[in-house]
């Protein structure tokens, strides 16, 4: 692993694991992208970019060269208004109203490590030796501005973050219209293109189309990742599958509204920018003044897309999730929202979790309902003061309650709303995000705190630090239920009201940042209405997320498959539920609960108290199973078998990094009239070594080549696990 600089053809070269990254300066400076795919040794890499004269409807940027047309050259960052008409990866206005923007090479220079973006979310380095950063400065010399691109390439793995840096080194303003954090122009179009797409409850379903000309791409204009659509696409070659062929993946690192598209043009290459959402963005950049982007991961995968999955899972897992958590095993818990929702007292709390302790759960977590006169979901947000109607002893006294019965005790946040119907409210009406003259549109009865303002971020930040402070509170759901209307600030210049959006990123950022580093000690699980925020820059501050709101098994396990294409397990919250499912209304067996919940951080979220004896005997031997199976659930690689996408089975298995123990998952949503015989394939293990499960002793090659027989299932909703162990 390196990055090479060649100045004779003034290349430059990153080599990653088993992957090569080529770009090089054109003529004047333009930086053109000219490879990205299997490791090349160091050649002439110069000769590998292809020019062609075009028709004049492309300009001839380069009248020596009637070969060059910024519209045709493949770039790494197009700028708008200089001869490439196809769209561009940022655009800047002068104070005389023009948008035409020409950045050309001034210099770089290569580090070994990664340098830290300032106040945003990324991977990290621990030691410098485990990747190098290039950094490519471009100047615009008309606007004074200069751009920094940088690009990270791991040892270990076959990714590269990239991101951009802005600076204003003249005296007068500039006005980012549009700062994207990559692109790329793929020298063709022959692929599908696939994304994370659904809406609350049905999170990350798996959509792949072929490309087709002009624009195509997924976006979120709500303030949020969103439920709708994931900040990550991915293009496949038209042979790609989950086991074989190419795929390029694209994965923002950030919680706000993004763009993630694909254009391809006449010629029928691709271009694939990823970034800020420029709808309703601007950045006033004073002379001075800088503005960092956020960064894309890309990924190259030769092996389809396991072989992506499992890169961004080493990579979030290891180098993006950070503090205590990372490594450690996370606790069993029980969660009280749809067992009571908002109707609890102490003695039920303490119930539930006297429960759960018989039955081996670890840490009992205090749903909505615990503060201010919350009763339903019309009030409260912001008041975050114990209801001593519902916990008259204080949350001091709940606390010792439940860990007297050892066990831990975790609590629910929605730090970022505020109800009208609330005393913060009251004494601070214009700390939400409106528009002054407009109405201040509600979604569940709540309003979004400014949290551009740092005076609002600081006065939340005390009011958790002083709650996390008081009692011993070893877990965190942050939640957040709504996305973002009237998106204005009345701490805010006029000028700067288009900033409002992604200032309330790096303000919610901050405040993570401030409460992880004062609480080590505190899991902290990011949420919102489920999955409406899993995005790797959540998992930057909190190691894991609860996946979706739907518990239902049959509905988790697309979503739960979805989710594992970008995401470790290790990173989703999944519980078992009470039945018939309070999303679906269907009724699922224990069992099958069970295993769908097992395949993630286990936990339960109904009555425990409800459970029948027998019930309580096989809850209490799935959390024995999964203590025994957790390092190699939470840390282990994950194979997908069987798409819940493609039909009525699902499977999965979990193998150890040193191919010692695996974890096999299966599932079958309906049971078929007289169906065929069928056997499992499995995938990871080492085809050299023998595994050991109850049915007996298997070699690895068996294994994954003949198969196990699925046998002895009877009616619907029925699942399987093995655990193997190598002999
Ligand atoms: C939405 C979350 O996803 C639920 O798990 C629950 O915490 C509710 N909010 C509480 O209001």
């Amino acid at each position: 692993m390196a990055i090479h600089y060649n100045a004779t053809d003034q290349t430059f070269h990153l080599q990653g694991k088993h992957t090569s990254y080529v770009i090089q300066m054109i003529q004047t400076g333009v930086p053109a992208h000219v490879y990205w795919g299997p490791r090349l040794r160091e050649q002439q890499l110069g000769r590998i970019l292809q020019l062609q004269e075009r028709c004049s409807f492309s300009p001839s940027s380069f009248p020596d060269d009637m070969r060059i047309s910024l519209d045709t050259l493949p770039q790494e960052y197009p700028a708008y208004g200089a001869g490439d008409l196809r769209h561009p990866a940022y655009q800047i206005q002068r104070p005389d109203g023009s948008t035409v923007s020409e950045a050309l090479y001034v210099g770089h220079r290569i580090i070994a490590g990664k340098p830290v973006l300032e106040g945003l979310p990324a991977t990290y380095t621990e030691q410098d030796e485990e990747a190098w950063t290039l950094e490519v400065e471009l100047l615009d010399q008309v606007a004074a501005l200069k751009i920094v691109l940088s690009y990270t390439v791991f040892r270990d793995l076959d990714a590269i973050a990239r991101s951009v840096r802005f600076e204003n080194t003249g005296d007068a303003p500039l006005k980012l219209l549009r700062a994207l954090s990559m692109s790329v122009d793929l020298n063709h179009s022959e692929y599908d293109l696939l994304h994370l797409s659904g809406t609350w409850a049905r999170e990350r379903s798996i959509e792949r189309r072929p490309l087709a000309s002009g624009m195509q791409g997924v976006e979120s204009r709500r303030g949020a990742s969103s439920h709708q659509h994931n900040p990550f696409l991915a293009l496949l070659s038209k042979d790609a599958s989950e086991r074989h062929g190419e795929v390029y993946g694209f994965s923002l690192v950030y919680s706000g509204s993004f763009a993630a598209q694909a254009e391809v043009e006449p010629y029928r290459t691709t271009r694939v920018t990823m970034g800020i959402n420029p709808f309703n963005f601007s950045w006033l950049l004073e002379p001075g003044q800088s503005f960092q982007t956020p960064e894309v991961v890309m990924v190259y995968s030769a092996e389809g897309l396991g072989g992506m999955s499992r890169t961004y899972h080493k990579l979030y897992r290891t180098r993006l999730c950070r503090g205590r958590f990372r490594d450690e095993a996370r606790p069993v818990l029980v969660n009280n929202w749809e067992a009571t929702y908002f109707d609890f007292t102490a003695d039920k709390i303490e119930q539930i979790a006297k429960a759960g302790q018989e039955l081996g759960i670890e840490l009992f977590v205090l749903d909505d309902g615990w503060f201010g006169k919350r009763d339903s979901d019309n009030s409260s947000l912001g008041d975050w003061i114990v209801d001593k109607r519902k916990l008259p002893g204080g949350l001091e006294d709940l606390v010792q309650r439940v860990r007297s019965l050892d066990m831990q005790f975790g609590l629910w946040f929605e730090p970022e709303m505020i109800s009208p119907d609330s005393e913060l409210y009251r004494q601070h009406p214009d700390w939400c995000l409106h528009v002054e003259g407009r109405r201040r549109t509600q979604a569940r009865q709540q309003l979004i705190l400014d949290f551009s303002r740092e005076e609002v971020c600081d006065a939340i930040a005390e009011q958790l630090e002083a709650i996390l402070g008081s009692a011993p509170i070893t877990y965190v759901k942050w939640d957040m239920n709504r996305n973002m209307t009237e998106i204005g600030s009345a701490g805010r210049s006029p000028e700067r009201q288009q900033e409002t959006a992604h200032r309330y990123m790096l303000g919610l950022y901050r405040v993570l940042e401030r409460l992880t580093q004062a609480f080590p000690h505190i899991l902290f699980e990011s949420c919102s209405g489920g999955g409406g925020r899993f995005d790797p820059g959540m998992l930057y501050y909190m190691p894991q997320t609860w996946t979706s709101d739907n518990t239902d098994a049959v509905s988790r396990l697309k979503i739960q498959y979805g989710t594992s294409l970008v995401y470790p397990i290790s990173s989703m919250g999944a519980h078992v539920s009470a039945v018939p499912n309070h999303q679906v209304h269907r009724i699922t067996s224990l069992e099958m609960r069970g295993n769908v919940a097992m395949s993630g951080n286990f936990g339960y979220e109904l009555d425990l108290t409800h459970f029948t004896d027998e019930e309580k005997e096989l809850v209490k031997r799935q959390v024995e199973q999964y203590k025994q199976l957790r390092p190699l659930i939470q840390f282990g690689n994950l194979y997908r078998l069987l798409s819940p996408f493609d039909g009525n089975e699902t499977a999965w298995i979990i193998v150890s990094e040193d191919q010692s123990e695996a974890v096999a998952f299966y599932f079958s949503v309906l049971a078929e009239p007289n169906a065929p015989l069928q056997r499992l394939r499995l995938q990871g293990l080492n085809p050299e070594a023998d595994y050991e499960t109850a049915t007996g002793l298997y070699g690895g090659d068996y294994l994954m080549h003949a198969g196990l027989p699925i046998e002895g299932l009877h009616g619907d909703f029925q699942s399987l696990m093995w655990h193997f162990k190598r002999v």
